[in-house]
């Protein structure tokens, strides 16, 4: 396909949406066609699941029926959404996908692995992002930063423990696809994290040759 896929991810409050707004800025400054986008969501079919996987009254949900939920917002957001962007040569820069099941519904609620990545290749039929920009922080840090902004949703009411194992799961990750994904330190200032940030798609591009 023409364009290019670009994912961010990492635990929760670790600002990846100021830095997503950041990058889509310099990358529409260079004249490409950036598309932003989030998941679950990016689709008025996926907003709504969004809404029914989030809603905090749901607290008898299982961990499989999260998983499905995720999955279904997902094959609709890439059938919608992202490919047809991908078509016309656009850059998507999405806030969570894939990856993102594998860690929370994987490696911190305990759902096979080799269950999810089936699920994944057929949400999306096949479509793998290009580039993974984890951002990784202190997960107490991180968890602050999700408290002091006071609407919680029901991932972040999870106790610490859960949120450890999401970061744990990131990197593993990370480690296991070194191709693929870039871990940044989140520890920082918005905009040292930004600049490392635009360091490595710059680089991704140009060995593209974009
Ligand atoms: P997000 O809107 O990115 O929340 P935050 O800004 O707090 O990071 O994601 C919503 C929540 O959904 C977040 O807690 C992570 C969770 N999530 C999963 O558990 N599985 C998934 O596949 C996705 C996409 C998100």
């Amino acid at each position: 396909m023409a364009g290019i896929l670009i994912t961010m991810e990492g635990p929760d409050g670790s600002g990846k949406t100021t830095q997503i707004s950041l990058l889509a800025k310099v990358l529409t400054s260079e004249g490409r066609e950036v598309v932003q986008t989030r998941e679950p969501g990016g689709t008025p079919l996926a907003d709504r699941i969004r809404v029914l996987v989030l809603d905090p009254a749901h607290d008898k949900m299982t961990a499989r029926t999260e998983a499905l939920l995720y999955m279904a917002a997902r094959a609709q957001h890439t059938a919608e959404l992202i490919r047809p962007a991908m078509e016309r040569g656009a850059v998507v820069i999405s806030d969570r996908y894939a990856d993102s099941t594998l860690v929370y519904q994987g490696v911190a609620r305990g759902l096979p692995l080799d269950s999810l990545i089936w699920l994944n290749r057929f949400a999306t039929e096949e479509l793998t992002p290009d580039l993974t920009l984890l951002l990784d922080g202190d997960t107490d840090c991180l968890a602050q930063r999700v408290t002091s902004r006071g609407n919680k949703d029901r991932l972040d009411n999870e106790d610490p423990e859960f949120h450890r194992k999401v970061r744990e799961g990131f990197l593993l990750l990370a480690a296991q696809n070194p191709e693929r994904f870039r871990v940044i330190d989140a520890d920082r200032t918005v905009e040292s994290i930004q600049l490392d940030i635009q360091r490595c798609v710059q680089e991704f591009l140009q060995k593209r040759g974009r």
